[in-house]
């Protein structure tokens, strides 16, 4: 089936109003891999119809960042959203989605400025304004966004409830490949010794879970030990971060403790950075 392709605000309009029965939507910035595949088939589960939009937001990217040289695979991308039955894609321009310069854009508060908002100082105001504009012109019933970005969309739920946003959110479970690497559209920047080294990442929070049974620092432990030595490899591994946090609001845990939590790294090899993160489960106080 070939989706319907709305480039401008009208189209999109149009197209819309032709949905029958309930509505999905999958944001991506294109680039679409597997991941995105698994996003898309969730979706379809879980309404009567799909719509993907395809926007590399330069709102969200710093100034430092990879905007120019992000992956625009726009033919590719359609053709993977026609293989798994999207019957919608928006792919805005720049002057659709901003046609002006916005002067009211969304604060997002104590949560963006921890963990990868620490590093990355506006990048989640970036995020959120262009996800509510999305699902204010889609008008889905459900979003589904990654679990791989854990607190995007941890912060996306805030925002939905904070700002009474008629939408449901669901998050899709990170696809790896055979060896752990969380797929990612930034892979694809990788050479072969930097995909070596940002196995890492997978690995660390693979030992950090094993360790979960020894509680908070066991966990930290034991991802540091995978951490520290890919820092010395060949090209190395840039640590940004490795923290245990709580899934909702990204605070840090402090042991004793017990509940959800989050462990997610982030770090730099060669020019790329990446980040990972695994949900933990501490059942008792420890
Ligand atoms: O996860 C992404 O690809 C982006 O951050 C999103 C949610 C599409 C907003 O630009």
């Amino acid at each position: 089936m070939t989706p319907t392709i709305a480039r401008t605000r009208d189209e999109l309009i149009e197209a819309r109003s032709g949905v029958k029965g309930t509505l999905a939507f999958v944001p991506t910035m294109g680039a679409l891999h597997e991941g995105h595949r698994s996003l898309i088939r969730l979706a379809r589960r879980r309404a009567d119809a799909v719509a993907v939009s395809i926007f590399v937001n330069p709102l969200q990217f710093g100034p430092d960042e990879d905007f120019g040289r992000y992956p625009r695979t726009l033919a590719a991308d359609l053709d993977i959203c026609a293989a798994e039955g999207a019957d919608l894609v928006f792919a805005p321009s720049r002057s659709v989605m901003y046609p002006d310069d916005p002067q009211v854009t969304i604060k997002s508060g104590p949560m963006g400025e921890v963990v990868e908002g620490a590093s990355r100082p506006g990048h989640f105001d970036g995020m959120l304004t262009v996800v509510l504009k999305l699902l204010n012109l889609v008008r889905p019933d459900v979003a589904v966004f990654g679990e791989k970005d854990a607190q995007q969309l941890a912060m996306i739920r805030r925002m939905v409830a904070d700002l009474n946003v008629p939408v449901e959110i669901v998050g899709g479970p990170t696809v790896r490949e055979s060896d752990g690497l969380a797929l990612s559209s930034r892979n694809r920047y990788l050479s072969e010794d930097e995909r070596r080294t940002a196995l890492a990442l997978s690995r660390a929070l693979r030992a950090g879970a094993d360790a979960s049974l020894g509680g908070p620092g066991a966990v930290i432990a034991a991802a540091n030990v995978v951490l520290d030595k890919a820092a010395t490899a060949d090209p190395p591994l840039l640590l940004d971060y490795l923290v245990l946090v709580d899934p909702a609001t990204f605070t840090a845990i402090t042991p004793p403790y017990a509940g959800p939590a989050v462990l997610a790294v982030a770090g730099r090899v060669g020019a790329t950075h990446l980040i990972d993160n695994v949900p933990l489960q501490f059942p008792e106080e420890s």
